[in-house]
């Protein structure tokens, strides 16, 4: 990538990694092969991120939707999730810093301990930033946020009339961070199916057609052509 199109990169790419299932059925495998698969494509797409110096980057682990699958799936996300989060534990000194965007409650203990440490101990990290959506939805994201933001009006720490787009931003699990520049769903559906719709507002959508587990650092590469090849105008002329 030359240097004038590097100049040009979004600061904030989020990925629908989505596919993985069908990646497995067209192989004869099971679906959990498909998420671990899965999983190891995002991890080369994290260290590709790394190396090109994007600062933020944001995939979708597991959605509030996603408990409707069944009990085996689940628990086979989660066990990749446990073993990346382990894997993370070893590659401290790579500097990044990892969020998690989502209602970590209802997860088991040990994942939600193992991503609440994380999250502290790399929050002084100056490296790229990966947020793992998990237990996420956009709405009720926004729901909660509407909540925290009434219970302070309740308290008196603020009126109604305080609430503008910058502190309904703070009050999401994103607080602080850029609102992504370019959205990814690879496996041809063309939807954002509730990730991130109040930061994705803006955001450059590219759909394309290679299944998750399949998706190279060259189509990412090809993302990032298209996403600068758009015009930008954000409802200005
Ligand atoms: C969508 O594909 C994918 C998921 C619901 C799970 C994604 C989880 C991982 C890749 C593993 C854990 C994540 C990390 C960050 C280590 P799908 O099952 O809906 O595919 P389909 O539409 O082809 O059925």
């Amino acid at each position: 990538m030359g240097e004038t199109q590097k100049n040009l990169l979004p600061r904030h790419v989020a990925i629908i990694m989505d596919g993985n299932g069908r990646w497995a059925k067209k192989r004869m495998l099971p679906r959990t092969m498909g998420h671990k698969k899965g999983a190891e494509t995002f991890g080369k797409i994290a260290r590709y991120c790394r190396n090109l110096e994007i600062p933020y980057l944001t995939a979708y682990a597991f959605s509030t939707e996603n408990w409707k699958r069944p009990k085996e799936e689940i628990d086979a996300i989660m066990d990749l999730l446990r073993h990346y989060l382990s894997d993370v534990f070893r590659h401290q000194d790579e500097n990044a810093r990892l969020c998690f965007l989502g209602d970590l409650e209802p997860l088991d203990e040990d994942i939600r301990e193992t991503a609440l440490r994380i999250q502290r101990e790399s929050a002084q990290n100056h490296g790229i930033t990966i947020n793992i959506a998990l237990n996420y939805g956009g709405r009720d994201e926004i729901i909660h946020a509407a909540q925290n933001l009434a219970k302070r009006c309740m308290a008196g720490e603020l009126s109604p009339n305080d609430i503008d787009e910058a502190l309904f931003s703070d009050a999401l699990y994103t607080a602080g961070q850029p609102d992504p520049d370019l959205i990814i769903r690879p496996s041809g559906e063309c939807r954002t199916s509730n990730f991130l719709p109040w930061q994705g507002a803006y955001a450059e959508l590219v759909f394309m057609d290679v299944l998750w587990p399949d998706f190279s650092e060259k189509d990412f590469d090809r993302a990032l052509e298209i996403y600068q090849s758009r015009s930008r105008r954000f409802g200005g002329i």
